[in-house]
């Protein structure tokens, strides 16, 4: 289990990215759900112990995680949002490198880790070709392979999923389903679905605050019964944005579908399942709401 009290995090340029982080975070899947800036790179890099927040606490099981950082790192798998760097070696031959950086010494062991681990992501048939040359989702997938080296029970993807085609998204859905309940499992992205299908806990992150937390069906739960749909003319959907709780508007055949949460009916509204989508969307505009 990990407990995070009070992080916070200003950056040399005055940047606040972390305001007061508090999560307790269990075995099994658990999405860091934010938009662009929410500080949800900043949050992951520091529990990996690539950077120090200003005050605050981590503890991972046992450990004091930013008292030692090594002993976490012997438990950590890192997948960074920018995991940048792709050589022109082949797959096989990166991961048995990385493996030994892991502190995979013996050969055969190694074989069978890197092959065991290639065949887990689907990337066996592919292992003689250059990284650099994979695909995106390819690449993800070997991010994946590469966080497993040493069978972490803390394992940690940031926005591993933008940018991926829908099937390849699935695939990368499916591996991380696969690796089970027994880890730590933090994910982070800006994609609702991504946390409506894989996990069982969930946060909302805005400005480096926690908004909400709970369990993903739960939170949803609590508004149902106070989403209400219209479509409307683009024009009108700007005018109802002054009068009512507008909490998202889309695109929908040419057409605006607004989503309003109310305790009753707006004129000419209907009422509609609520999503873990409007539980974000919600969220976010209360807590730009609060501090405009
Ligand atoms: N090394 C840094 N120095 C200065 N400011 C930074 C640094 N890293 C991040 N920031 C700023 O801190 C805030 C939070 O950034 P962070 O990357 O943690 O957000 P994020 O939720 O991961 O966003 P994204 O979805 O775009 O990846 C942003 O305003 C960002 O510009
Ligand atoms: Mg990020």
């Amino acid at each position: 289990m990990l407990h995070i009290k009070n992080l916070t995090k200003t950056y040399d340029n005055g940047v606040k990215a972390l305001n007061g982080v508090n999560l307790s975070i269990d075995k099994g899947m658990f999405g860091l759900l934010g938009p662009n800036g929410a500080g949800k790179s900043s949050l992951m890099r520091t529990i990996a112990t690539l950077q120090l927040p200003d005050t605050g606490s981590i503890q991972f099981d046992e450990l004091d995680v930013l008292k030692q950082p090594n002993e976490l790192r012997e438990r950590l798998g890192y997948l960074p949002q920018d995991f940048g760097v792709y050589p022109r070696i082949s797959a096989a031959d990166l991961l048995d490198h990385l493996a030994i950086l892991k502190g995979l010494t013996n050969k055969g062991e190694r074989k069978e880790v890197v092959d065991g681990l290639l065949a887990h992501t689907n990337l066996f048939q592919h292992r003689k070709k250059a990284v650099s040359g994979f695909s995106g989702g390819m690449r993800q997938r070997f991010g994946i392979a590469q966080a497993l080296l040493g069978n972490p029970d803390l394992l940690i993807v940031d926005e591993p999923t933008a940018g991926l085609d829908p099937e390849e998204r699935n695939r990368f859905h499916n591996l991380l389903v696969s690796l089970g309940e027994e880890k730590v499992i933090i994910l982070s992205t800006h994609i609702v679905d991504d946390v409506s299908e894989l996990c069982s806990n969930m946060a909302v992150l805005g400005s480096g605050q926690i908004l909400l937390e709970g369990n993903p069906i739960e939170v949803t739960t609590r508004l149902n019964g106070r989403i209400w749909r219209k479509a409307v003319s683009l024009q009108e959907a700007e005018q109802m944005e002054q009068s009512l709780n507008v909490i998202s508007k889309r695109l929908l055949a040419g057409q605006t579908l607004i989503h309003v949460l109310a305790d009753e009916a707006p004129e000419g509204f209907e009422r509609t399942p609520a999503t873990l989508e409007d539980v974000y969307f919600s969220t976010l505009n209360a807590s730009r709401s609060q501090a405009a």
